[in-house]
């Protein structure tokens, strides 16, 4: 990890964002976030599976932290129902009530697996990937520092990435082409508000669903192969491994503005 900065303590009341916080990944990173939150805190939760919302907020519940949570289909909100949402879980309080305010852009998919780079060009399903996957998140991320921007210095943005955002893999065009554009627009965002914590989280090959998706709709050999051993050779992390060490970056605070932050940096 590049430079250093001071520690972050999510130790005073926070309000917290977790995308994706029905399964896998995110329903790991709310619940060791919640962990850290302090008392008189918030976590939302965001997915459209209700009844999973409602697991993950039971595995969350802590004596400091009120834990809600609200389906939405995050590929087609608009700005204004992201407002209202973000707002709701505010519950009448002040920004300024909060000492830290954070948000999880987990919500992720993997897009069309089963047609080849070369044959790309159904444009209506690559924009709607590219709706759930980058614009929906970047307008969620803004009506986000809308909210807290006369606080903004109190604001951290997590921003979970892949190796894919940096690396190209073979059978993932649609993957890896909306994590690269993702990643840059939080490492724009980075540079320009330097007061802003802004990191890019990429959690390593973690046991999800999206490892069966892969498995069960990829066309390219390769792409097959390497997700057959990861699975074969159980290299695959667990979803509650990689999220508390997402937690330990987060708090040690060591990386700079909009850093890519790889799971495996420091293993
Ligand atoms: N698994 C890995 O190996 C791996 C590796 C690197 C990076 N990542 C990244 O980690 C993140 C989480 O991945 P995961 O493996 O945990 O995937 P997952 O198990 O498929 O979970 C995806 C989450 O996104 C939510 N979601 C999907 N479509 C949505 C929509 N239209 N509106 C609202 N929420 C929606 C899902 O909830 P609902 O279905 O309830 O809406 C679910 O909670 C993703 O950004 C992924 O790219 C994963």
């Amino acid at each position: 990890m590049a430079s250093s900065s001071s520690n972050i303590d999510l130790s005073g009341a926070t309000y917290c964002v977790v995308t994706g916080a029905s399964q896998g990944i995110g329903r790991a990173l709310a619940a060791e976030v919640a962990k850290l939150l302090g008392p008189k805190s918030v976590l939302l939760l965001l997915a459209r599976n209700k009844q999973e919302l409602s697991t993950t907020a039971d595995l969350c519940k802590t004596s400091n932290v009120e834990v809600l949570y609200e389906s939405v289909d995050l590929s087609k909100a608009t700005n204004a129902e992201m407002t209202d949402i973000l707002n709701k879980a505010l519950k009448g309080r002040k920004v300024t009530d909060f000492a830290t305010s954070i948000i999880f852009h987990n919500v992720g998919s993997l897009g069309n697996l089963a047609i080849e780079t070369s044959r790309m060009e159904n444009v209506e399903e690559l924009r709607k990937y590219y709706d759930l996957n980058v614009f929906n998140v970047i307008s969620l991320n803004t009506q986000f520092l809308k909210i807290f921007e006369d606080v903004e210095d109190r604001v951290i943005i997590v921003n979970i990435t892949s190796l894919c955002a940096i690396k190209p893999m073979s059978g993932m065009a649609y993957y890896c082409s909306g994590k690269a554009a993702r990643e840059m627009y939080f490492r724009v965002l980075a540079e320009e508000k330097k007061h802003i914590k802004v990191l890019n989280y990429s959690p390593g090959p973690v046991e999800t669903a999206m490892i069966d998706f892969v498995l069960d709709e990829a066309v390219n050999d390769n792409l097959k192969d390497v997700f057959t051993s990861f699975k074969n050779q159980g290299t695959l992390l667990k979803p509650e491994i990689t999220a508390k060490k997402c937690m330990k970056v987060l708090q040690a605070g060591k990386f700079s503005p909009g850093e890519h932050v790889d799971y495996f940096d420091d293993e």
